[in-house]
Protein backbone atom coordinates (compact mmCIF):
# COMPACT_ATOMS: atom_id res chain seq x y z
CA UNK A 1 0.00 0.00 0.00
CA UNK A 2 1.31 3.86 -0.67
CA UNK A 3 1.52 6.14 2.50
CA UNK A 4 2.05 9.68 2.26
CA UNK A 5 2.19 12.20 4.75
CA UNK A 6 3.68 15.64 5.18
CA UNK A 7 4.38 18.06 7.99
CA UNK A 8 5.22 21.72 7.71
CA UNK A 9 8.85 23.33 8.69
CA UNK A 10 7.04 25.79 10.97
CA UNK A 11 8.76 25.57 14.44
CA UNK A 12 10.25 23.00 16.21
CA UNK A 13 8.41 19.82 16.71
CA UNK A 14 6.51 18.58 19.71
CA UNK A 15 5.05 15.51 21.67
CA UNK A 16 1.89 16.28 19.86
CA UNK A 17 3.01 15.90 16.46
CA UNK A 18 5.30 12.67 17.68
CA UNK A 19 1.73 11.36 19.13
CA UNK A 20 -0.12 12.65 16.42
CA UNK A 21 1.76 12.06 13.25
CA UNK A 22 5.52 11.41 13.27
CA UNK A 23 5.42 7.64 15.55
CA UNK A 24 3.24 6.27 13.04
CA UNK A 25 4.90 7.40 10.51
CA UNK A 26 7.74 6.09 11.27
CA UNK A 27 6.08 2.33 12.11
CA UNK A 28 4.46 2.41 8.94
CA UNK A 29 7.86 2.18 7.03
CA UNK A 30 8.21 -1.57 7.68
CA UNK A 31 4.76 -2.28 5.95
CA UNK A 32 4.38 -0.06 3.13
CA UNK A 33 5.61 2.14 0.67
CA UNK A 34 6.21 5.62 2.23
CA UNK A 35 6.22 8.78 0.83
CA UNK A 36 7.19 11.31 3.71
CA UNK A 37 7.80 15.42 2.69
CA UNK A 38 8.52 18.70 4.12
CA UNK A 39 5.63 21.25 3.38
CA UNK A 40 7.72 24.04 3.05
CA UNK A 41 5.42 26.14 0.61
CA UNK A 42 2.97 25.62 2.90
CA UNK A 43 4.99 26.83 5.86
CA UNK A 44 5.33 30.13 3.29
CA UNK A 45 2.22 30.82 4.61
CA UNK A 46 3.03 31.74 8.40
CA UNK A 47 6.76 31.60 8.18
CA UNK A 48 8.09 34.56 5.87
CA UNK A 49 12.15 34.85 6.85
CA UNK A 50 14.35 33.45 4.82
CA UNK A 51 16.82 31.92 6.65
CA UNK A 52 14.45 30.60 9.12
CA UNK A 53 12.38 28.95 6.37
CA UNK A 54 15.67 26.91 5.59
CA UNK A 55 16.70 25.97 9.25
CA UNK A 56 13.30 24.65 9.59
CA UNK A 57 13.35 22.84 6.81
CA UNK A 58 16.53 21.05 7.37
CA UNK A 59 15.49 20.68 11.60
CA UNK A 60 12.42 18.92 10.53
CA UNK A 61 14.53 16.27 8.17
CA UNK A 62 17.25 16.23 11.15
CA UNK A 63 14.45 15.21 13.29
CA UNK A 64 12.94 12.27 10.82
CA UNK A 65 15.94 10.76 10.62
CA UNK A 66 16.80 11.10 14.25
CA UNK A 67 13.36 9.34 15.72
CA UNK A 68 14.27 6.59 12.92
CA UNK A 69 12.84 7.20 9.59
CA UNK A 70 15.19 5.03 7.29
CA UNK A 71 16.28 6.11 3.89
CA UNK A 72 16.15 2.49 2.65
CA UNK A 73 12.39 1.90 3.61
CA UNK A 74 11.01 5.31 2.91
CA UNK A 75 11.22 8.35 1.00
CA UNK A 76 12.39 11.92 2.63
CA UNK A 77 11.90 15.14 0.62
CA UNK A 78 11.01 18.68 0.43
CA UNK A 79 7.89 19.95 -1.30
CA UNK A 80 9.97 21.86 -3.23
CA UNK A 81 11.78 19.99 -4.99
CA UNK A 82 8.57 18.27 -6.78
CA UNK A 83 7.52 21.34 -8.85
CA UNK A 84 4.68 19.59 -10.31
CA UNK A 85 2.69 20.00 -6.85
CA UNK A 86 1.89 23.66 -7.42
CA UNK A 87 0.99 22.79 -10.99
CA UNK A 88 -1.46 20.39 -9.88
CA UNK A 89 -2.62 22.79 -6.81
CA UNK A 90 -3.85 25.46 -9.72
CA UNK A 91 -5.21 23.33 -12.01
CA UNK A 92 -7.62 21.49 -9.05
CA UNK A 93 -8.75 25.18 -8.25
CA UNK A 94 -9.98 25.21 -11.45
CA UNK A 95 -12.66 22.18 -10.71
CA UNK A 96 -12.93 22.98 -6.74
CA UNK A 97 -16.10 25.47 -5.67
CA UNK A 98 -15.03 28.74 -3.96
CA UNK A 99 -17.27 27.32 -1.31
CA UNK A 100 -15.66 24.11 -0.22
CA UNK A 101 -12.73 26.07 0.62
CA UNK A 102 -14.93 28.32 2.79
CA UNK A 103 -15.93 25.45 4.64
CA UNK A 104 -12.50 25.31 6.26
CA UNK A 105 -11.98 24.42 9.70
CA UNK A 106 -8.18 25.70 9.81
CA UNK A 107 -9.10 29.02 7.81
CA UNK A 108 -12.27 29.63 9.44
CA UNK A 109 -10.46 29.65 12.78
CA UNK A 110 -7.53 32.07 11.63
CA UNK A 111 -10.29 34.85 11.10
CA UNK A 112 -12.17 33.59 13.76
CA UNK A 113 -8.87 35.31 15.86
CA UNK A 114 -8.45 37.88 13.66
CA UNK A 115 -5.63 36.49 12.03
CA UNK A 116 -5.46 38.42 8.42
CA UNK A 117 -5.91 35.53 5.41
CA UNK A 118 -3.49 35.72 2.66
CA UNK A 119 -4.68 33.96 -0.65
CA UNK A 120 -2.27 31.17 0.12
CA UNK A 121 -3.48 30.53 3.41
CA UNK A 122 -7.36 30.74 2.19
CA UNK A 123 -6.04 28.15 -0.73
CA UNK A 124 -4.14 26.20 1.67
CA UNK A 125 -6.69 23.29 0.62
CA UNK A 126 -5.79 23.10 -2.83
CA UNK A 127 -1.86 22.77 -2.42
CA UNK A 128 -2.76 20.11 0.12
CA UNK A 129 -4.94 18.33 -1.71
CA UNK A 130 -2.49 18.38 -4.81
CA UNK A 131 0.59 17.37 -2.26
CA UNK A 132 -1.71 13.86 -2.08
CA UNK A 133 -3.52 13.43 -5.24
CA UNK A 134 -0.24 13.73 -7.30
CA UNK A 135 1.31 10.60 -5.29
CA UNK A 136 -1.79 8.37 -6.01
CA UNK A 137 -1.43 7.21 -2.24
CA UNK A 138 -4.30 4.95 -0.59
CA UNK A 139 -3.85 6.04 3.53
CA UNK A 140 -2.71 9.48 4.37
CA UNK A 141 -1.35 9.12 7.96
CA UNK A 142 -2.49 12.30 10.18
CA UNK A 143 -4.21 13.90 13.48
CA UNK A 144 -7.70 14.76 14.14
CA UNK A 145 -7.32 18.43 12.52
CA UNK A 146 -6.40 17.21 9.20
CA UNK A 147 -9.40 15.14 8.50
CA UNK A 148 -11.26 17.54 6.77
CA UNK A 149 -8.38 18.43 4.52
CA UNK A 150 -8.66 14.84 3.49
CA UNK A 151 -12.08 14.73 3.09
CA UNK A 152 -11.36 17.99 0.96
CA UNK A 153 -8.83 16.00 -1.20
CA UNK A 154 -11.38 13.21 -1.83
CA UNK A 155 -14.05 15.93 -2.70
CA UNK A 156 -11.71 17.37 -5.43
CA UNK A 157 -10.20 14.25 -6.91
CA UNK A 158 -14.20 13.42 -7.50
CA UNK A 159 -14.40 16.96 -9.29
CA UNK A 160 -11.62 16.52 -11.39
CA UNK A 161 -12.52 12.87 -12.33
CA UNK A 162 -16.29 13.74 -13.04
CA UNK A 163 -14.68 16.68 -15.25
CA UNK A 164 -12.13 15.10 -17.01
CA UNK A 165 -11.56 11.85 -16.26
CA UNK A 166 -10.64 9.24 -13.55
CA UNK A 167 -7.23 10.20 -13.37
CA UNK A 168 -7.08 10.13 -8.98
CA UNK A 169 -7.12 7.44 -7.04
CA UNK A 170 -9.46 8.16 -3.50
CA UNK A 171 -7.33 8.90 -0.96
CA UNK A 172 -8.58 7.68 3.33
CA UNK A 173 -7.37 9.41 6.27
CA UNK A 174 -5.74 6.87 8.87
CA UNK A 175 -5.24 8.04 12.47
CA UNK A 176 -3.88 7.45 15.13
CA UNK A 177 -4.70 6.36 18.46
CA UNK A 178 -3.91 9.46 20.36
CA UNK A 179 -5.62 12.03 18.71
CA UNK A 180 -5.26 14.95 20.62
CA UNK A 181 -1.77 15.28 23.09
CA UNK A 182 -2.44 18.23 25.76
CA UNK A 183 -0.29 20.80 25.69
CA UNK A 184 1.21 22.35 29.50
CA UNK A 185 -1.79 24.40 29.88
CA UNK A 186 -4.20 21.77 29.04
CA UNK A 187 -5.44 22.92 25.81
CA UNK A 188 -4.38 21.01 22.46
CA UNK A 189 -0.18 21.03 21.77
CA UNK A 190 0.40 23.22 19.19
CA UNK A 191 3.32 25.20 18.54
CA UNK A 192 0.57 28.34 17.90
CA UNK A 193 -0.51 28.08 21.72
CA UNK A 194 3.10 28.26 23.04
CA UNK A 195 2.06 25.45 25.13
CA UNK A 196 4.40 22.53 23.48
CA UNK A 197 7.04 20.18 25.23
CA UNK A 198 9.76 19.99 22.15
CA UNK A 199 11.07 16.27 21.18
CA UNK A 200 14.99 17.49 21.27
CA UNK A 201 14.79 20.00 24.07
CA UNK A 202 17.95 19.75 26.06
CA UNK A 203 16.89 17.33 28.87
CA UNK A 204 16.91 20.15 31.75
CA UNK A 205 14.39 22.99 29.83
CA UNK A 206 12.34 19.37 29.02
CA UNK A 207 12.30 18.76 33.05
CA UNK A 208 11.11 21.95 33.66
CA UNK A 209 8.61 21.93 31.38
CA UNK A 210 7.22 18.84 32.50
CA UNK A 211 7.37 19.94 35.99
CA UNK A 212 5.66 22.94 34.97
CA UNK A 213 2.48 20.90 33.30
CA UNK A 214 -1.21 22.49 34.75
CA UNK A 215 -3.24 20.64 37.02
CA UNK A 216 -6.14 21.16 39.18
CA UNK A 217 -6.16 21.70 43.23
CA UNK A 218 -7.46 18.11 44.08
CA UNK A 219 -5.63 17.70 47.74
CA UNK A 220 -3.14 14.97 47.67
CA UNK A 221 -5.36 12.60 49.84
CA UNK A 222 -8.61 12.80 47.72
CA UNK A 223 -8.91 10.13 44.97
CA UNK A 224 -8.73 11.83 41.11
CA UNK A 225 -10.22 10.64 37.97
CA UNK A 226 -6.83 10.08 35.39
CA UNK A 227 -9.11 10.64 32.59
CA UNK A 228 -9.67 14.05 33.71
CA UNK A 229 -5.70 14.99 34.02
CA UNK A 230 -3.34 16.36 31.73
CA UNK A 231 -0.35 14.43 33.10
CA UNK A 232 -2.06 11.14 33.08
CA UNK A 233 -2.87 11.97 28.85
CA UNK A 234 1.30 12.10 28.39
CA UNK A 235 1.61 9.07 31.01
CA UNK A 236 -0.16 6.79 28.92
CA UNK A 237 1.77 8.27 25.80
CA UNK A 238 4.43 7.42 27.70
CA UNK A 239 4.64 4.76 29.99
CA UNK A 240 4.45 0.81 29.46
CA UNK A 241 0.87 -0.61 30.00
CA UNK A 242 1.35 -2.51 32.80
CA UNK A 243 2.70 1.13 34.61
CA UNK A 244 -0.35 2.86 33.52
CA UNK A 245 -2.25 0.40 35.14
CA UNK A 246 -0.42 0.88 38.26
CA UNK A 247 -0.88 4.76 37.73
CA UNK A 248 -4.92 4.84 36.76
CA UNK A 249 -5.35 2.92 40.45
CA UNK A 250 -2.42 5.22 42.34
CA UNK A 251 -5.12 8.17 41.10
CA UNK A 252 -8.42 6.44 42.14
CA UNK A 253 -7.07 5.21 45.38
CA UNK A 254 -6.10 8.69 46.89
CA UNK A 255 -2.85 9.95 48.06
CA UNK A 256 -1.37 10.70 44.91
CA UNK A 257 0.80 13.98 44.33
CA UNK A 258 0.79 15.36 41.20
CA UNK A 259 4.87 16.20 41.56
CA UNK A 260 5.53 12.54 41.52
CA UNK A 261 3.54 11.91 38.23
CA UNK A 262 6.00 14.70 36.69
CA UNK A 263 8.68 13.32 37.67
CA UNK A 264 8.16 9.64 36.45
CA UNK A 265 6.76 11.56 33.41
CA UNK A 266 10.04 13.44 33.06
CA UNK A 267 11.84 10.01 33.41
CA UNK A 268 9.60 8.32 30.58
CA UNK A 269 10.09 11.74 28.51
CA UNK A 270 14.31 11.28 28.62
CA UNK A 271 14.03 7.67 28.77
CA UNK A 272 12.43 7.67 24.99
CA UNK A 273 14.04 10.82 23.76
CA UNK A 274 17.21 11.19 24.89
CA UNK A 275 19.22 8.59 22.56
CA UNK A 276 17.31 10.36 19.84
CA UNK A 277 18.76 13.50 20.84
CA UNK A 278 22.13 12.01 20.43
CA UNK A 279 21.58 10.55 17.13
CA UNK A 280 20.17 13.90 16.17
CA UNK A 281 23.60 15.30 16.82
CA UNK A 282 25.33 12.95 14.75
CA UNK A 283 22.87 13.47 11.75
CA UNK A 284 23.52 17.37 12.18
CA UNK A 285 27.31 16.49 12.08
CA UNK A 286 26.53 14.90 8.66
CA UNK A 287 24.93 17.54 6.23
CA UNK A 288 26.13 16.27 3.02
CA UNK A 289 24.48 13.20 3.80
CA UNK A 290 21.25 14.83 4.77
CA UNK A 291 20.81 16.42 1.56
CA UNK A 292 22.06 13.27 -0.13
CA UNK A 293 18.80 11.42 1.28
CA UNK A 294 16.61 14.43 0.40
CA UNK A 295 17.88 14.74 -3.09
CA UNK A 296 17.24 10.80 -3.85
CA UNK A 297 13.83 10.82 -2.12
CA UNK A 298 12.93 13.71 -4.59
CA UNK A 299 14.28 11.96 -7.60
CA UNK A 300 12.12 9.02 -6.77
CA UNK A 301 8.68 11.03 -5.55
CA UNK A 302 8.99 13.39 -8.55
CA UNK A 303 8.91 10.06 -11.17
CA UNK A 304 5.89 9.61 -10.11
CA UNK A 305 4.64 12.81 -9.83
CA UNK A 306 5.51 13.87 -13.53
CA UNK A 307 3.84 10.61 -14.78
CA UNK A 308 0.79 11.67 -12.91
CA UNK A 309 1.11 15.08 -14.43
CA UNK A 310 1.37 13.96 -17.75
CA UNK A 311 -1.80 11.58 -17.50
CA UNK A 312 -3.45 15.21 -15.54
CA UNK A 313 -2.32 17.31 -18.35
CA UNK A 314 -3.43 15.12 -20.96
CA UNK A 315 -6.67 14.71 -19.36
CA UNK A 316 -7.33 18.44 -19.38
CA UNK A 317 -5.45 18.73 -22.99
CA UNK A 318 -2.79 21.30 -21.47
CA UNK A 319 0.19 20.83 -23.54
CA UNK A 320 3.56 21.74 -22.97
CA UNK A 321 6.92 21.29 -25.47
CA UNK A 322 7.43 17.79 -23.78
CA UNK A 323 3.81 16.80 -24.16
P1 LIG B 1 0.90 22.56 15.23
O1 LIG B 1 -0.54 22.60 15.70
O2 LIG B 1 1.84 22.47 16.36
O3 LIG B 1 1.23 23.70 14.27
P2 LIG B 1 0.83 20.96 12.86
O4 LIG B 1 -0.48 21.56 12.46
O5 LIG B 1 2.05 21.32 12.07
O6 LIG B 1 1.08 21.22 14.41
O7 LIG B 1 0.65 19.38 12.86
C1 LIG B 1 1.50 18.41 12.26
C2 LIG B 1 0.87 17.04 12.49
O8 LIG B 1 0.85 16.73 13.89
C3 LIG B 1 -0.58 16.93 12.00
O9 LIG B 1 -0.81 15.65 11.42
C4 LIG B 1 -1.38 17.11 13.26
O10 LIG B 1 -2.64 16.48 13.20
C5 LIG B 1 -0.49 16.47 14.32
N1 LIG B 1 -0.67 17.15 15.62
C6 LIG B 1 -0.28 18.40 15.94
N2 LIG B 1 -0.59 18.70 17.23
C7 LIG B 1 -1.21 17.59 17.72
C8 LIG B 1 -1.75 17.26 19.01
N3 LIG B 1 -1.72 18.12 20.01
N4 LIG B 1 -2.30 16.04 19.15
C9 LIG B 1 -2.31 15.15 18.13
N5 LIG B 1 -1.81 15.39 16.91
C10 LIG B 1 -1.26 16.60 16.70
N1 LIG C 1 -1.50 20.45 6.59
C1 LIG C 1 -0.63 19.53 7.26
C2 LIG C 1 -0.40 20.02 8.69
O1 LIG C 1 -0.49 21.19 8.98
C3 LIG C 1 0.69 19.36 6.56
C4 LIG C 1 0.50 18.85 5.19
C5 LIG C 1 0.68 19.54 4.03
C6 LIG C 1 0.09 17.53 4.83
N2 LIG C 1 0.41 18.74 2.97
C7 LIG C 1 0.04 17.51 3.41
C8 LIG C 1 -0.25 16.39 5.56
C9 LIG C 1 -0.35 16.36 2.73
C10 LIG C 1 -0.64 15.25 4.85
C11 LIG C 1 -0.69 15.23 3.46
O2 LIG C 1 -0.08 19.23 9.52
Amino acid sequence: MRILSGIQPSGALHLGNYFGAIKQHIELQEEHECFYFIANYHSLTTVQDADRLRQLTLDVALDYLALGLDPEKALLFRQSDIPEVPELAWILSTVTGKGLIERAHSFKDKVAKGISVSMGLFGYPLLMAADILIYRPHLVPVGQDQVQHIEMTQDMAGYFNNTFREVFVRPEPRLNEAQVVPGVDGQKMSKSYGNTIELFAPAKAAKKRIMGIKTDSTPVEDPKDPDKCNLFALLKLLAPPDEIEQWEQRYRRGGLGYGDVKKRLAELYEETFGTRRQAREQWVARPDDVEDILRTGAARARAVAQEVMADVRDACGIVTATS
